[in-house]
């Protein structure tokens, strides 16, 4: 999988796939200006906590392109205005304010330091953005992959594999590297209504990984923990509390009672960059709600009335006390969680 980019920077332009168009076509946007980036996180084209995260430090940094003014007051203008339109468009995955958050600042002490390179300087801050996702990916699957038994069965929720990520994923990496060593029998990948992640591009990656596995409808997880053995359920998250209570895409916290009421693992996987040290509990973190139209069409058919009324809240919090371990790159945390500061 990953030979596929979910992102990359080629002569000063980024290149964001298009996962609206997975798992049939494999196609790239162009992004020349901080506000295609926008709109490309805003729209789904590129998604996932890490992910978007990434993207919005290479946004950043095509906002600061050809930056002409010398005058401080409409310097801080121009970063402020790049920042407040890249945070504008999903409210709940933190990465996205973090990695926004962080490039601003160094912008503002590379102008500080009377450095002219202002953009080759954010641009290379992207990069290392970039980087440190790999890494960190790489070292949540290794640590995550411990803690599975041989003959596993998974079961997982979203996509939170490498096309939200700039590497081999979080919950989908710790899930491929068990595979990879021997450890995994079966994944049972929920197809995520309304937005679909599993069925497109979670069944893609397992799929193109060799992983076995099956594609159930969300509504069926329930059955399949009792009837079908499954051991674990592994998922990523958009949005980790002080206290450990996480935001993920909707149906994540049914999952979490179905796995405490069976008896079976509830795994979070995210990189530190996720947990929001500002945030005492989940009732603090924005819930998403997105358009109508996700829920009343698939493919573009409308499988309703034109007229019914739609609720679409993209992402559910996770009580900290159903979640048996946050496995991060620093180390797997357990219940009861007290994040202070990284
Ligand atoms: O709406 P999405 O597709 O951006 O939501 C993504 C998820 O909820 C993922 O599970 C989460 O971001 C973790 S991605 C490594």
């Amino acid at each position: 999988m990953s030979e596929i980019k979910t992102l990359f920077w080629k002569d000063n332009f980024l290149y964001i796939l298009d996962q609206k168009k997975l798992p049939f076509k494999i196609s790239y946007v162009k992004c020349k200006t901080y506000i295609d980036v926008a709109r490309c996180i805003k729209n789904m084209v590129i998604r996932g906590a890490p992910a978007i995260g990434v993207s919005s430090g290479y946004g950043f940094a095509l906002g600061l392109k050809n930056l002409s003014t010398k005058n401080y007051n409409d310097f801080i203008c121009r970063v402020n205005k790049i920042a407040k339109n890249l945070v504008s468009t999903r409210p709940t995955a933190v990465n996205l304010f973090w990695a926004v958050e962080r490039i601003r600042k160094y912008a503002i002490d590379i102008y500080n330091e009377k450095d002219n390179n202002i953009f080759e300087k954010v641009l290379l801050e992207a990069k290392k953005i970039h980087n440190e996702d790999i890494v960190c990916n790489t070292k949540i699957s290794k640590t995550g992959a411990k803690l599975i038994k041989r003959d596993a069965t998974i079961l997982t929720h979203c996509n939170a594999g490498s096309l939200a990520t700039s590497s081999v994923g979080t919950a989908l990496g710790v899930i491929i590297e068990a595979y990879n060593q021997g450890k995994v029998k079966k994944v049972f990948v929920d197809e995520t209504r309304p937005y679909l992640q599993g069925a497109r591009l979670t069944m893609f990656e397992l799929m193109k990984s060799g992983v076995p596995c099956e594609l159930i409808t969300d509504n069926m997880a329930g059955f399949v923990i009792k009837n079908r053995n499954v051991d674990y359920v592994i998922v990523g998250a958009d949005r980790i509390a002080r206290n450990g209570d996480t935001a993920n895409k909707i149906g994540t916290y049914s999952l979490s009672i179905l796995a405490k009421y069976h008896k079976i693992k509830f795994f979070v996987v995210a990189p530190t960059s996720t947990i929001d040290t500002s945030i005492e509990d989940g009732t603090k973190i924005p819930i998403e709600e997105r358009s109508e139209e996700e829920v009343k069409y698939i493919n573009k058919k409308l499988i309703t009335l034109k007229g019914a009324q739609v609720y679409n809240p993209a992402f559910d919090i996770t009580e900290a006390k159903n979640i048996s371990a946050i496995i991060t790159e620093k180390k797997v945390f357990t219940y009861p969680y007290k994040f202070l500061c990284f």
